[in-house]
C-alpha cells in the first residue's frame, strides 16, 4: 500500500533510513559486532578471491562491494555482469567464493551463472530481498536484505540495502581475518550516521525537485561523473535517470571523459559531479571545469567535508567507504522528479518488468 504517496518509488526512497536501521538490528549485536554464521565466514575465509555477480542495479551495488571487501578484508574481489559471466567465464582463482546479488532472487542471467558455479562445485552466497527465491535456494548460503517489498520497477532501497549488507559482511570477514582496518571500522555507528544522513537528504526533497525541474526536464541527455566509488554511483545514477525519465544518461569515470566522450558536451548539457573521496575531489572538480568550458551546465553532489561555496547538494559526512549510501539518494530523487514532472508512470516505466526471468 502506498498510503499518501503518489508512487511507490518515492515511498521506497523515504524508507531507506529505516532499512539501514533494520539491517543494523538484524545483523549486528548490541555491541555492534556482526552476527553472521561461522560456517559462512569460514567458507569465505578460505577463499582466495571473491566473485560478485549481478545485473543492472545489483551489479552497481557489487561494484561498491568490491571496494568494501578489498578495503576491509584484503581479499581480491571481482565484479561481473551476470549475462556476460554466463557465457564468457573468466579464468577462476584456485579457491573462488561467489556472491550473487539479486533483489528478486529470480534473475535468469544470474541464475545461469549460479547453475555453472554449482556444477563446478564452488561455494556461493545469495544476497536477496526475497526469502526462498530461486537464487537463495540454489546457493550454498543466503542472507536476506530485509528491505521490505520493493514495488517500483526502479530499484532504490534494495540498492542501498545491498551495499549496507556488503559493508557488514566485509567487516565480519575482515575481523575474522584479524584485519585492523576492519576492527576499527565501526559499521554500527556508520549505519546510524547513514540513516540520519539519508533522512536529512529526503527532508530536502523540494530543493531537489526544483533542481530536477530546472536542469533535467528539457534535456535529451545528461552525464554523471566521478572517480572510484563515485564513478560506481554515477553508473547507478545514470541508470535511474534513463529507466524512468527516458533522459539518455551516462555514468562516467571523470578522468576518462577527455579521451573522447567530452565531444558530446554542448551548451547546456547537464554534467553532475559526485565528489566524496578526498584524494580525487580536486581532480573531479577540474574535470567538471573542463566540461563547463565547453558549455556544460554543471551540478555538484559533494560530501560536507569536501564542500565549497556554490556546491549544489551537500551530503552529511560519513566514512568514505559508506558515501554511496548517501550520494545515490539525490540522484534517485532527481530521476523520480524528472519522471513525475514529465507526467510519466514513475513506477512502471515502458519496456521494463520488475524481475527479468528471461536471458
Ligand atoms: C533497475 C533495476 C534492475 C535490476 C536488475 C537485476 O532499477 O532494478 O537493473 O537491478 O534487473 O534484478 P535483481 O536485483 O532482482 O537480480
Amino acid at each position: 500500500d502506498k498510503g499518501t504517496y503518489p508512487f511507490y518509488m518515492l515511498k521506497e526512497i523515504d524508507e531507506q533510513p529505516n532499512v539501514m536501521r533494520r539491517l543494523a538490528q538484524v545483523y549486528l549485536s548490541e555491541t555492534g559486532e556482526p552476527v553472521i554464521s561461522d560456517k559462512l565466514l569460514n567458507s569465505m575465509k578460505q577463499a582466495d578471491r571473491i566473485y560478485i555477480v549481478g545485473a543492472g542495479t545489483s551489479y552497481h551495488a557489487g561494484l561498491v562491494g568490491k571496494r568494501l571487501f578489498e578495503s576491509l578484508t584484503q581479499t581480491p574481489t571481482e565484479v561481473h555482469v551476470s549475462s556476460e559471466f554466463a557465457y564468457e567465464q573468466p579464468i577462476l582463482s584456485k579457491k573462488p567464493f561467489f556472491i550473487f546479488l539479486s533483489q528478486s532472487g529470480e534473475t535468469a542471467d544470474s541464475r545461469e551463472v549460479l547453475v555453472n558455479v554449482n556444477a563446478g562445485g564452488h561455494e556461493s552466497l545469495t544476497i536477496t530481498n526475497v526469502q526462498n527465491s530461486t537464487l537463495s535456494r540454489e546457493a550454498t548460503y543466503t542472507l536476506l536484505l530485509h528491505a521490505g517489498p520493493e514495488i517500483a520497477v526502479a530499484s532504490t532501497k534494495a540498492y542501498t540495502a545491498q551495499i549496507a549488507l556488503e559493508a557488514i559482511l566485509a567487516k565480519a570477514l575482515g575481523e575474522a581475518d584479524n584485519q585492523i582496518v576492519a576492527q576499527r571500522f565501526d559499521v554500527r555507528h556508520q549505519l546510524g550516521l547513514v540513516a540520519t544522513g539519508i533522512q536529512a537528504i529526503v527532508d530536502e526533497k523540494n530543493k531537489i525537485e526544483e533542481l530536477a525541474k530546472s536542469t533535467f526536464l528539457d534535456t535529451p541527455n545528461a552525464f554523471y561523473i566521478g572517480r572510484g566509488i563515485d564513478q560506481n554511483v554515477s553508473l547507478e545514477a545514470a541508470l535511474k535517470l534513463k529507466e524512468i525519465s527516458y533522459v539518455q544518461a551516462e555514468g562516467f569515470a571523470s578522468g576518462e571523459l577527455k579521451h573522447g566522450t567530452i565531444a558530446l558536451i554542448e551548451k547546456g548539457t547537464p554534467v553532475i559531479g559526485i565528489i566524496t573521496q578526498e584524494k580525487t575531489a580536486g581532480l573531479t572538480r577540474s574535470n567538471l571545469q573542463e566540461t563547463m568550458a565547453r558549455g556544460a551546465h554543471i551540478l555538484t553532489i559533494v560530501s560536507e567535508n569536501l564542500a565549497k561555496p556554490g556546491d549544489d547538494i551537500v551530503l552529511p559526512d560519513v566514512d568514505e567507504l559508506m558515501t554511496p549510501l548517501l550520494s545515490v539518494v539525490p540522484t534517485q530523487l532527481i530521476a523520480y522528479y524528472t519522471s513525475l514532472n514529465k507526467g510519466l508512470d514513475v513506477d512502471k516505466p515502458r519496456n521494463l518488468a520488475k524481475s527479468v526471468t528471461v536471458e
